[in-house]
């Protein structure tokens, strides 16, 4: 059994002791293994977790889907104050600091910390490029190709080179697979990179269809053709289950929703799937 616990989410669920914030964090226990995908904006995940019974003393591994503060910089506040992981794992050029553009001004977006820290709290950094795998039948896929046309990063975002300000390619961006034998099943970050992408890769790469999605689908702001193609393509590459989380946006959220060969849901903080 596997279960998949949403600390945090733009939105509470029913149990409406939690918080919600503008971000994600998504708790995977599977035989022995504990493992934290995200933390969120800050100490609120924490909260949640203590609110809904889910020790975070002893974590195997924490994974950042990326340098955002939404997803990253929580991570600040569990080694602060509970210690209780060793291994940190994040895609290439995870220390890249990231900005929001609006053509004058720069909004600095990164986690707030970086390899000084982990050194401090002896953490240890494994940056992921390509597929590895971390425990059995637990993976990280890094590195995605980009074919899908549609699937544009918006221009305000931007990270800071040695080369100055480029647009942000969001190549940091991790993802977690879970290997259920005949089929696989995806947690994403924020998808960035685009989710049909890194969907495509992650089937192609392992030969399996990815019957199973949870998290950000950065959805939010795609028009309607695109998102009746999206949902088209994961169907075709065996998607029956879409748990939506953070920035997958409600028209995506309802277009899945609608569709009668899909089981979708909304996420919010205090969900839980068992696989
Ligand atoms: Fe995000």
């Amino acid at each position: 059994m596997i279960r998949i616990t949403a600390l945090m989410d733009n939105m509470i669920a029913e149990n409406k002791s939690l918080f919600a914030e503008h971000g994600l964090s998504l708790l995977i226990e599977k035989d022995t293994h504990k493992l934290l995908f995200d933390c969120g904006q800050g100490a609120h995940t924490l909260a949640n977790a203590h609110r809904l019974g889910r020790d975070l003393s002893s974590l195997d591994a924490v994974i950042l889907s990326h340098n955002h503060y939404d997803h990253a910089a929580g991570f600040r506040d569990y080694a602060e104050q509970i210690d209780g992981c060793r291994l940190l794992y994040t895609g290439p050029h995870f220390f890249e600091p990231k900005y929001a553009f609006d053509g004058l001004k720069y909004t600095d977006l990164s986690s707030g910390f970086d390899e000084a820290f982990l050194n401090a709290h002896n953490i240890r950094h494994v940056a992921v490029e390509g597929i590895q795998e971390i425990f059995d039948g637990i993976c990280l896929v890094s590195s995605f190709p980009r074919r899908c046309d549609f699937e544009t990063i918006p221009g305000r975002f931007v990270k800071l080179t040695a080369q100055g300000f480029l647009p942000d390619d969001f190549s940091d961006e991790v993802c977690l697979v879970l290997d259920l034998g005949d089929r696989l099943c995806v947690l994403v970050g924020c998808s960035h990179p685009g989710i049909l992408n890194m969907i495509r890769s992650i089937h192609d790469r392992f030969q399996k269809p990815v019957s199973a999605v949870f998290g950000g689908t950065h959805l939010v702001e795609a028009d309607p053709e695109r998102i009746g193609k999206t949902v088209r393509e994961l169907k075709e590459m065996g998607l029956q289950i879409a748990g939506f989380s953070h920035c997958s946006g409600s028209l995506a959220e309802g277009t899945a929703h609608e569709d009668k060969d899909l089981q979708s849901c909304h996420l919010g903080a205090g969900d839980c799937i068992y696989l």
